[in-house]
């Protein structure tokens, strides 16, 4: 057992300062992760996360970070186009990874990731681990059992809004408060579906399995967005629906859109002849696990395993739980439920997705992954 797994933070933005940084900062977590690295291009931006949150080592590149030999694991948390090149980068250097969502953004990426990692003997870990909520493993766990009947089929999505435009951290005049958000709204990377369509996808296809074909349409709606008196070209899709065909005709419908969720959905909703789940409810019925009570209380985090005391209170607290999934993993050898395989499937429906719209074909899928049995 390795005792202390030295992590590098990559990238002093948003989820880093909110959430992140202030998770690994906890003493509580000391005696297995300690952050040991932080990087970022903007000048001065690492340097002041550093004296924050008490990391020994600040750098504008992420290339000296590597070189310093410093760590033993990295958090990626850029923008998402540059995850494929950083990820590979620390695989040849030698050292894990965590994947802030999403780990890449086509298919071919992530299997090259995945069979990299392998010949190295290193571990990926790739965000939202959405597998690891006790409700979504119930959920799986119920319809198995045919609490639902014979499925019909399933939706879920997530909605751009002004969200990122909107975020606290973005508003403020220091380094790390005056974080501007463009890279949402470009290629590569940018778009609904890879920053938040993801948590809903993850958990639908945890729970009914991969998919086999989609099709779609895509285009962007919104050709620019202001943000603090500046205004920001979008060339990246913004509004995309997708259909997903499970198989022997069970089909999903899922979006990622510039504006306007459906409402009484929460993250999924499927419908079955003898009944549905929606909200995280069976047929309007709140679903019982031994958790349900902690969440009740304290929040949907709180089920998570490494959630705890201070880390109640800390935002994001989801994201540092896919990370202590990779500190475990290094330190105890065990695996996790946040896959690179999991991640690799979601990302294949949407790049399939764009494919599909860009040709007007459905395409087929190819990737899988193991399913809770
Ligand atoms: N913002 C959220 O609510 C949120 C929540 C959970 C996960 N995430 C995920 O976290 C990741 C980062 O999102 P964010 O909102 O923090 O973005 P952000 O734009 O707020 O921050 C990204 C940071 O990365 C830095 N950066 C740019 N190029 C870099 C490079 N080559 N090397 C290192 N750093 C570089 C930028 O300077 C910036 O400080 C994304 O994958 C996103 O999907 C975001």
């Amino acid at each position: 057992m390795n005792d202390i797994v030295r992590i590098g933070v990559v990238g002093a933005g948003s989820i880093s300062v909110r959430g992140i940084m202030p998770h690994l900062e906890q003493d509580d977590v000391h005696d297995r992760v300690q952050m040991t690295a932080v990087c970022d291009p903007v000048p001065g931006r690492a340097e002041a996360a550093a004296e924050r949150f008490n990391i020994p080592r600040a750098f504008e590149s992420y290339e000296d970070l590597l070189d310093s030999k410093s760590v033993d694991a990295v958090t990626i948390a850029s923008p998402i186009g540059l995850h494929y090149e950083q990820g590979k980068m620390a695989i040849d250097a030698g050292v894990h990874v965590h994947f802030n969502k999403s780990m890449t953004t086509t298919v071919e990426e992530a299997d090259d990731l995945i069979k990299s990692a392998q010949q190295h003997g290193l571990k990926l870990v790739a965000s939202p681990g959405e597998m690891l909520r006790p409700l979504n493993r119930r959920i799986r766990e119920l319809i198995l059992e045919g609490a639902l009947g014979k499925l019909a089929w399933a939706v879920t999505g997530a909605a751009f809004g002004r969200y990122h435009e909107q975020e606290s951290v973005r508003w403020g005049e220091d380094i790390l408060s005056n974080i501007n958000p463009a890279w949402y709204f470009r290629r590569p990377g940018g778009g609904p579906l890879y920053d938040m369509t993801v948590y809903g996808l993850h958990a639908l296809t945890g729970v009914l399995g991969p998919v086999q074909r989609v099709t779609a349409f895509s285009g962007v709606r919104i050709k620019e967005r202001e943000f603090r008196g500046e205004m920001l070209p979008c060339d990246m899709d913004d509004n995309t629906l997708l259909t997903l065909d499970f198989g022997q005709s069970l089909f999903g419908f899922v979006y990622g859109t510039a504006a306007g969720g459906l409402p009484d959905i929460g993250r999924f909703a499927i419908f079955g002849l003898n009944g549905s789940i929606r909200l995280g409810k069976l047929n309007g019925q709140p679903i019982d696990y031994p958790e349900s009570q902690l969440e009740a209380e304290i929040g949907g985090n709180a089920s998570l395993p490494h959630v705890v005391d201070a880390h109640y209170q800390i935002q994001e607290a989801h994201v540092y739980e896919d990370i202590m999934q990779l500190v475990d993993w290094i330190r105890l050898g065990k695996p996790t439920l946040a896959s690179a395989e999991h991640a690799r499937h979601v990302i294949e429906i949407f790049d399939a997705g764009y494919r599909s719209a860009e040709t007007g074909i459905a395409q087929d899928l190819r990737t899988t992954f193991e399913t809770i049995q």
